[in-house]
């Protein structure tokens, strides 16, 4: 299938622009690539900063004909596509964080945003928005938790075009299998990329108190199951973070 990518100097946000454009029937492979964000959107409300060269932002339209059924799903095969790419430019030991950020050594390089409009059974739109940590230096400190960034994380370090081309490669070849068979046909691979599989984390509900779990497994459908004081527990949306032993 056809990517067709226009590349901007500024924007609000590439994903908000890209939800207007799908309203007005832009066709799915519409992609846009921005060097600023006046306003960058992150998970749960957050704020997303970057620009001016250190980072590579982009969101990519994709319309799927029988519906988005899991949403964790396509979260989690998003991150391998972009954990695939990574590896293929160089960043060997970039793994995926569930739900969907790629992180390298447990440190963050980068994250991914996911709207869909539509019904569950019937045609839909997703907005697959990608922020990648390209080269950051200084303001890699500035960042709320600990990230890295793709110059400092392979050598020789890949051009900003290149990880841009193989992302959006993986990303047209994984939204393709997920719409033929869902997460299922990928979820072992994606298991073996997990950073947290088999760890001890913090979870972080979005509306309850946080616990400490162990990550056991990851779901056809994308969830995680969480083993909990004895207890299974099967997560659709959280955060995780890392226990320092
Ligand atoms: C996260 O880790 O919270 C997700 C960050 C997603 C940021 C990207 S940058 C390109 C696209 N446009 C946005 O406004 N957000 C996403």
């Amino acid at each position: 299938s056809r990517v067709s990518l226009e590349i901007v100097d500024e924007v609000d946000s590439t994903s908000s622009r890209l939800l207007a454009m799908a309203a007005s029937g832009a066709p799915a492979g519409t992609c846009l690539a921005a060097e600023w964000q006046s306003a960058g959107r992150g998970r749960r409300g957050r704020a997303w900063v970057g620009g001016l060269g250190g980072s590579l932002m982009f969101s990519l339209l994709w319309r799927f004909d029988r519906g988005v059924t899991h949403l964790a799903g396509l979260s989690l095969a998003v991150g391998l596509a972009v954990t695939r790419a990574l590896r293929q430019c160089g960043v060997e030991r970039a793994q995926v964080k569930w739900p969907n950020d790629v992180v390298v050594d447990f440190r963050k390089v980068g994250g991914i945003l996911i709207e869909t409009s539509g019904e569950m059974q019937g045609p839909s739109v997703a907005v697959v928005g990608v922020g990648l940590n390209y080269r950051l230096g200084d303001q890699l400190e500035k960042i709320d938790q600990p990230a890295v960034d793709v110059a400092g994380c392979a050598s020789p370090v890949p051009s900003r075009n290149l990880v841009l081309a193989r992302t959006l490669a993986e990303l047209a070849g994984v939204l393709e299998a997920f719409e033929a068979g869902g997460f299922a046909p990928l979820r072992s691979e994606w298991r073996s990329l997990h950073a947290y599989e088999g760890r001890r984390v913090r979870v972080m509900p979005p509306n309850e108190a946080a616990y400490e779990a162990d990550v056991v497994d990851v779901g056809e459908d994308g969830t995680l199951v969480v083993s909990a004081g004895g207890r299974s527990v099967r997560l659709s949306s959280a955060e995780l973070a890392a226990i320092r032993p």
